[in-house]
């Protein structure tokens, strides 16, 4: 079987966790923690970088501290991953789902805007919605496949509107838009370190702040906010959310070798696009003006997706079909949903991720390719 995206080990990563297990700092403590916090920071010239758990985690800390509780709302796009919404209702705020552009498949800016326009009201620097009076906590762009929205623009919107940025950065690690890393622009952007990302520590998230009150914040709240080294006293309701060493020891093996799995993934976002460009009715992922995206996963939209996806799968060729949209999951339909057309289900209904492991062979891509022509022909 040709799989999907699974993790390319082929760095220090080994002697990094010989060196844990050897040591016995395999836990809570220890200098990789730090070290990968520091070394990720530098790679995407963020101020700070908090590391935690989980995407999901850091998600869900950044909206803690950015005090987004019951009656909010928080704006994100229907199409995602289900973490983006779980970690708005864990704090118990409701999202509010807008549609996404058809061919970018990040947040419709056009139809943001026009909402904004018609629907919110700005008293003393708070956004509200004008049928209810509840506040708009929050924007969380989802920078899907590595891809970015116009970001100068969401930016003009968020300071227009009063409404903080979280980057669901989770999949951009690498990507950049007019030269700036993704996750670096809202008040938080976040990374996913799960298996099927572009570097992994087999579970594992980064938080993102260019503000030094809130990345202290950050690491007090990830780390059961305790106060004193030696008493155990905590001075507030933490969360232990925190990335285990040994687990931030291969993170730091990982990032050692982001620079080349990016090009590697750059050169089959090229070989595909060049070898199933004009096969079928196949169209690609518009990549916005100004992004350079670390290209992660590929995926494209058909008609006939689903019969592909069987055919595919059926040849040993590992295929998936896209996230049902937030809106078709059952604790999520009754939620406010601003779409025209619901392009959300439209690019579900169409869209199949093919192999894209870092490691993969030319001639394994070729054969990936011989199967989609096949099947057309
Ligand atoms: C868009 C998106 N958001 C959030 C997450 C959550 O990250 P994690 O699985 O590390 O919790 C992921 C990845 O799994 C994702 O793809």
């Amino acid at each position: 079987m040709i799989p999907l995206s699974i993790p390319h080990l082929a760095g220090n990563e080994w002697t990094y966790v010989k060196e844990c297990l050897d040591t016995g700092w395999v836990s809570t403590a220890g200098a990789y923690v730090s070290r990968f916090e520091e070394d990720i920071a530098a790679f995407t010239r963020s101020k700070y970088a908090i590391s935690c758990m989980n995407g999901t985690a850091g998600l869900h800390t950044a909206m803690n501290l950015l005090g987004i509780g019951r009656g909010d709302y928080v704006l994100a796009p229907n199409l995602t991953f289900v973490a983006t919404l779980n970690a708005i209702s864990y704090t118990k705020a409701d999202p509010l789902l807008i549609d996404v552009d058809p061919a970018s498949w990040q947040l419709d800016l056009k139809l943001l805007e026009r909402w904004l326009a018609e629907h919110t009201s700005i008293t003393d620097t708070v956004c509200t919605l004008r049928e209810d009076g509840r506040r708009i906590a929050a924007i969380m762009p989802v920078h899907v496949l590595g891809n970015l929205c116009d970001m100068d623009r969401l930016q003009q919107l968020s300071e227009a509107y009063h409404i903080p940025i979280i980057e669901d950065s989770t999949e951009a690690l690498g990507s950049t838009f007019k030269g700036q890393h993704a996750g670096t622009f809202g008040v938080f952007g976040t990374s996913s370190f799960n298996g099927n990302k572009i570097i992994t520590t087999g579970g594992g998230g980064m938080v993102f702040t260019q503000d030094e009150h809130l990345a202290t914040r950050a690491k007090h709240l990830t780390t059961t906010a305790k106060t004193d080294p030696l008493d155990y006293f905590h001075d507030e309701v933490g969360y232990n959310y925190r990335l285990v060493n040994v687990l931030a020891a291969i993170g730091v093996a990982q990032l050692e070798q982001l620079p080349d799995l990016i090009r590697r993934k750059k050169h089959m976002d090229a070989y595909y696009r060049e070898q199933l460009g004009g096969v079928g009715d196949i169209s690609f992922q518009r990549i916005t003006p100004g992004v350079d995206p670390n290209c992660w996963l590929f995926t494209f939209r058909t008609g006939r997706m689903r019969e592909l996806l069987t055919y595919l799968n059926d040849r040993g060729i590992q295929s998936r079909p896209f996230w049902t949209p937030m809106h078709d999951l059952p604790m999520y339909e009754r939620l406010r949903y601003v779409t025209e057309a619901n392009n959300a289900r439209a690019v579900h209904a169409t869209a199949i991720s093919i192999p894209s492991s870092s490691g993969l062979t030319d001639d394994q891509l070729a054969e990936v390719v011989g199967h989609v022509r096949a099947f057309y022909s």
